[in-house]
């Protein structure tokens, strides 16, 4: 055993006893143990045409505070701080109803329509082209879902071509007479979305059907396209479902999606949520596990290549959605106010991320502004709410590789759950490990030994989120304040605060 002294702290960096009598915790990170690469993907972002995600949230043409494609200047400059990879859009349920040529060419002859699935008008200003702008703006892949309700396979091979397309052929001159004569690239296209669900206007509850239906779009998208990575729609909890659509789907399905919502103000059940998705993702990992890795007999009549990586999950849609309150405009306009609890479990969620790794192909938080929202706007500017921060700590400090790492600690009063919550990545071949600690304690300050074993690591940087409460929040009506209190660490602690996310990151010293 050798203890290491770094900057004053002791971190105990090879294989020893784990609990001291004064350390109530032990931290365990096992850095000749990486696992699976952690895709950088994960950190994505979706805006639906939902209330005031994107008229009103991200687009905002007219306003003093909108550059000159009308993408709103502060919101941008946040956007950038979360960094996404990667952008979905239309939808979400949207999707459903969206036809895409009514958001292409000059601007006045756009088509306005109800929107049927979440109210009020669409004015179709926010279109493909705009789509694309914004997501060079920001640095991230588009990712499109199509419209399997009301529109047709066709349809949708009319859109990869519309943006993918080479050839001197209709949709591809098109958008060049629309100002833009390289091919937009879109890479990740959905097939629906949440296609078992009823109540909305979908049409293919049935997976049996909804496989069939799939089929035909999948072939008529990559034929456009050979090399588009399809997600199909599947579902968090559904066997049935998701057995039937990947037997049949899956030697072109890159992806099956799944959503996850959590929506409670108990902060114990909300814990016990994230907790039982961290078990679900063991069962999603037996039911891709059977999948093979590259189909095998795949017709070359189909003139597509069939899928050559294993089926990844696509977590879509993930977030925090508890109704809201006040009736059912609020209801409908997904507008929520996130306090720190929220925060939170939010960097545990990222944690259960990482443990499973090897099965997510990418995640993208719904949804990006104003509507159950990282960012939240009015027209005089806009906020950070608390679930922004560990959403940007994480993408900027965690690393590409998740590492094996255990922590015992005590329990959260009157719950099975532990009170830390931890997970490691390791960056670029093991140079730098970060471990991510969450002391979900709303009062107690926790003491954790951490042991460093398969590696000479020294402490290079840290950071600390909390706040003053588990309920504080975050106002569009106080821009200025931010109840979030960040602060670098000069030095690891050796005592998890109260309600804090913590991200330790070490370099090796070899
Ligand atoms: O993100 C809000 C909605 O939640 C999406 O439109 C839908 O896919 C999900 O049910």
């Amino acid at each position: 055993m050798s203890a290491h002294i770094s900057r004053g702290i002791a971190v105990v960096l090879a294989s020893t006893a784990l609990v001291a009598a004064s350390d109530p915790a032990s931290i365990t990170v096992q850095a000749d143990k990486p696992g699976a690469r952690i895709e950088p993907m994960l950190y994505g972002q979706f805006i639906e045409h939902l209330g005031r995600c994107i008229n009103g949230g991200i687009f905002e043409p007219g306003s003093p505070l909108a550059d000159e494609n009308g993408f709103r200047r502060d919101v941008l400059e946040k956007v950038r701080e979360l960094n996404p990879p990667l952008l979905r859009w239309p939808g979400g349920t949207f999707t459903k109803i969206y036809h895409w040529q009514d958001g292409i060419g000059p601007k006045a002859e756009r088509r306005r329509r109800p929107n049927l699935i979440w109210g009020g008008e669409e004015d179709n200003l926010f279109g493909t082209d705009e789509f694309i702008r914004y997501c060079r703006a920001i640095n991230a892949e588009p990712y499109i879902s199509v419209n399997m309700g009301t529109g047709s396979a066709e349809e949708a091979a009319n859109w990869v071509e519309y943006c993918n397309g080479t050839g001197n052929t209709h949709y591809a001159n098109l958008r060049r007479k629309h100002g833009f004569p390289e091919p937009h690239g879109v890479k990740f296209w959905g097939l629906g979305n949440e296609e078992e669900a009823e109540p909305d206007c979908g049409r293919l509850q049935d997976p049996a059907e909804y496989a069939k239906v799939a089929w035909q779009f999948a072939k008529l998208m990559k034929l456009q396209d050979p090399t588009i990575k399809v997600i199909v729609a599947g579902v968090g909890n559904n066997t049935n479902w998701n057995t039937t659509v990947l037997k049949s789907l899956h030697p072109v399905a890159d992806f099956i999606s799944a959503h996850w919502y959590f929506g409670t103000t108990d902060y114990a059940n909300l814990l016990g949520r994230v907790a039982a998705f961290d078990q679900q993702l063991d069962d999603y990992a037996a039911f891709l596990g059977a999948f093979p890795t590259e189909p095998k007999g795949f017709s070359h009549w189909y003139r597509f290549p069939p899928r050559q990586a294993p089926v990844k999950l696509a977590i879509d849609e993930w977030g925090l959605w508890n109704g809201g309150a006040g009736g059912r405009e609020v209801l409908w306009n997904l507008e929520q106010t996130y306090n720190w609890q929220d925060a939170l479990a939010v960097a545990s969620w990222l944690n259960a991320m990482h443990r499973h790794a090897d099965i997510i192909g990418f995640a993208t938080w719904a949804q990006l502004a104003n509507v159950i929202a990282p960012i939240q706007s009015d027209r005089n500017g806009s906020v950070r709410q608390t679930v922004f921060h560990p959403l940007a700590l994480y993408a900027k400090h965690c690393g590409n590789q998740a590492v094996a790492a255990r922590c015992d600690s005590p329990l959260l009063e009157g719950t099975t759950l532990p009170s830390l919550d931890v997970a490691a990545t390791c960056h670029d071949q093991k140079k730098s490990l970060t471990i991510a600690v969450v002391n979900r304690h709303a009062t107690q300050s926790i003491p954790a030994r951490i042991e460093i074993t398969g590696g000479n690591y020294t402490f290079a940087d840290g950071h600390e989120l909390t706040a003053p409460a588990m309920l504080a929040a975050n106002s569009v009506a106080r821009p200025a304040e931010d109840c979030v209190q960040s602060r670098p660490l000069p030095m690891p602690v050796r005592e998890f605060a109260p309600r804090s996310i913590t991200l330790l990151i070490f370099q090796t010293t070899r």
